[in-house]
């Protein structure tokens, strides 16, 4: 990488004029700053840069950890943030989203027009017995009323559940039960890769076995035929054309601690987990890392091309770039749809400023040349973003040079769906290394340790933790207060901190190297997935009596890591290339295309401990030809 101009070594130096023009040009200092005083920090943030209804008495209450509180008894409501008040200023014209769909349709939301579709659509929730506290679902594909369902829940107080349009029946119901939601919001379909994804068949498979359900609503995106059920199934644009749909609904008073959503992620064991965030923090801590990381300024065009539903569109699609009043552009389909230059077609066209996707986007896009882009003026790119997996330096060096074109530092940008925003991370004026999401946050303590919760070594690899509170983290897991204090708090118990859940290694500078993740999660295409929901996805199957799952590096390096799976089979059951597929077809079915095992290898026994818990890490082990490690708890 030594001919790129700003690298020296193997450290890019950011240009000087990038370095003057960003919000923060010394990152030393402010995050000294934050971290001696940490409640005095965000406090000062807190006041100045958002509009409460009544302001706190505490910025943070350690008394009862990990259970921590932000901004104790502060009212306000993130819409009133990041759409009431920009309806007084000149930014109520300015547009705030714009979308293209796959086939080319176009739309523009001014501040003041998505304002009142979200005020139409709440007095519509609220209408059908919609409550502040109740759970909705929501799962649609990638196009406005998506965002316009999650903010009109937000401005009534429920709590929208948006499950990712890419799963399945199983995935979707098990969702919907857990959290008891009373509403479902769908659409008839989404477009991809020039087909249709059958969402409202899908949501009616789900909904017709699901117990809370009382309403859906359909948004008409593809028009084609869809079941709706008489006295269960409205249409959207019916129901915005009612007088009920109110262009002037009223934004409803939330304390700070209280919930704005859940969002149900993948973990060690069991079933998915519902991260909780709120109001107050969440609304701070997104913004406050978005404003600072990308450096967004009133002209900026920002794309950030993840899914509304997954955290990384929750966060910066849908609720920090409205609070900022940036404009942001939504694209609905397949990147490489018709042809594998769609985004840099997109980007020249609306004059992208700041693109933010993820290393599996950047791979896959690679392997179609530099000619693709390069038909295309990306002159107006000044930033890019990279989120979900550690970004390789052959991926990272190509979006540098072709799609940066050199000019653009790339921020990797570490985080979860439970730190609800940027925890490790450049800024624009940091020194970057490609490979390395940096360092902290200005006030996240972050570090490597080992079992004792000992600082590791330079270089050497260790467990990732966060040694203080911050504004966006999680407040618990919705309805398992317990879970949450086992899963993430109780490993380094005695310290207080936080366990993501990532291993890691620190370098001489004290920059973080994340390798992965220590748990059975496994990141295919940066989606999280658990072993145990695809475990469980086999099992269903009338063949399979036993099964396990492991995530192994993709051999064609697009994908990050793909699944193994692994399945002990019931009697009167023959291994076949056949059955083996039905398998896989069976997961997709059941949890989603991004969740089908890549393989599926019949065995007569898994490697397991005395109490029956399956060792994943021995099957993966020997798939690696690595060190199977210690096999003194193995039964057999
Ligand atoms: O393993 C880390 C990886 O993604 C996990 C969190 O996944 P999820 O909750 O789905 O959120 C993804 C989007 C924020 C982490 O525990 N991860 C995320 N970003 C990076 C990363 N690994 C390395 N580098 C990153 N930039």
């Amino acid at each position: 990488m030594a001919d790129d101009k700003n690298m020296v070594g193997d450290v890019y130096f950011p240009a000087p004029e990038v370095v003057s023009a960003a919000h923060i040009s010394d990152y030393d200092k402010v995050h000294q700053a934050a971290t001696e005083d940490l409640a005095g920090f965000w406090g000062k943030i807190a006041a100045e840069n958002y509009e409460w209804y009544k302001p706190w008495e505490t910025v943070l209450d350690d008394s009862n950890a990990p259970f921590y509180k932000w901004f104790v008894n502060a009212k306000v409501n993130i819409i009133h943030n990041a759409l009431d008040r920009h309806m007084r200023t000149d930014t109520r014209n300015k547009a705030a989203l714009i979308f293209e769909g796959e086939k080319g349709d176009t739309r523009v939301y001014t501040y003041q027009q998505l304002n009142h579709e979200v005020c139409k659509f709440a007095s519509v929730l609220r209408s059908m017995g919609i409550d502040k506290g109740d759970r909705v679902t929501i799962y649609m594909g990638r196009i406005p009323e998506l965002m316009i369902a999650m903010l009109a829940c937000a401005k009534i107080g429920a709590m929208h559940s948006v499950v990712y349009g890419g799963f399945s029946t199983e995935a979707l119901l098990g969702r919907i039960d857990d959290s008891k939601s009373k509403l479902l919001i769908t659409c008839d379909g989404a477009w991809l890769r020039g087909s249709i994804i059958e969402l409202k068949h899908i949501a009616n498979e789900a909904v017709d076995r699901a117990g809370t359900i009382q309403s859906v609503i359909c948004v008409k995106r593809t028009g084609h035929e869809v079941k709706m059920v008489s006295g269960r199934d409205y249409w959207y644009h019916d129901l915005m054309n009612l007088p009920v749909a109110d262009p002037k609904a009223k934004t409803e008073v939330m304390d700070a601690e209280d919930p704005l959503f859940i969002l149900y992620t993948s973990g060690t064991t069991g079933k998915p987990k519902a991260i909780l965030h709120t109001h107050g923090g969440y609304m701070v801590w997104t913004s406050t890392t978005l404003k600072w990381v990308f450096d967004i300024k009133p002209e900026d065009v920002w794309w950030c091309a993840a899914d509304p539903g997954w955290i990384t569109g929750h966060s910066y699609i849908v609720y920090a770039p409205l609070v900022l009043g940036a404009t942001s552009f939504m694209y609905e389909g397949a990147p490489t749809h018709p042809y594998p230059d769609r985004w840099w077609s997109l980007v020249a066209k609306y004059n992208i400023t700041i693109l933010y996707t993820a290393p599996t986007a950047i791979r896959g896009l690679m392997r179609f040349g530099r000619s693709w882009p390069g038909k295309h003026d990306l002159s107006s790119l000044r930033l890019l973003g990279s989120v979900g997996e550690p970004i390789n330096p052959e991926a990272w060096k190509w979006y540098h040079r072709v799609i940066g074109q050199e000019r653009c530092p790339i921020m990797d940008t570490w985080w979860q769906t439970e730190t609800g925003g940027y925890m490790i991370t450049p800024l624009p004026s940091v020194p970057l290394k490609p490979g390395s999401a940096t360092r902290g946050f200005p006030g996240i303590q972050v570090d490597v340790v080992d079992e004792e919760g000992d600082p590791v070594a330079a270089n050497e690899e260790g467990y990732l933790v966060i040694k203080a509170p911050w504004p966006g983290m999680l407040r618990t897991i919705f309805q398992d207060p317990d879970r949450y204090v086992q899963q993430y708090w109780s490993r380094f118990a005695e310290q207080g901190w936080y366990l993501p859940g990532d291993s890691a290694k620190k370098d001489e500078d004290g920059y973080i190297w994340v390798i992965g993740r220590i748990d059975d999660v496994i990141k295919v295409s940066g989606y999280r997935l658990g072993t145990a929901e695809i475990e469980s996805a086999l099992v269903s199957h009338a063949a399979v009596a036993e099964a396990a799952c492991i995530g192994v590096p993709d051999p064609n390096e697009v994908k990050g890591n793909i699944i193994k799976a692994y399945c002990i089979l019931r009697q009167g059951f023959e291994p076949s290339e056949k059955l083996s597929m039905a398998l896989r077809d069976h997961v997709g079915h059941e949890m989603g295309p991004i969740a089908k095992p890549a393989t599926v290898e019949f065995v007569d026994g898994l490697p397991k401990t005395r109490s029956g818990k399956i060792m994943r890490r021995i099957l993966k082990a020997r798939v690696m030809g690595q060190d199977e490690g210690d096999l003194s708890t193995l039964a057999d």
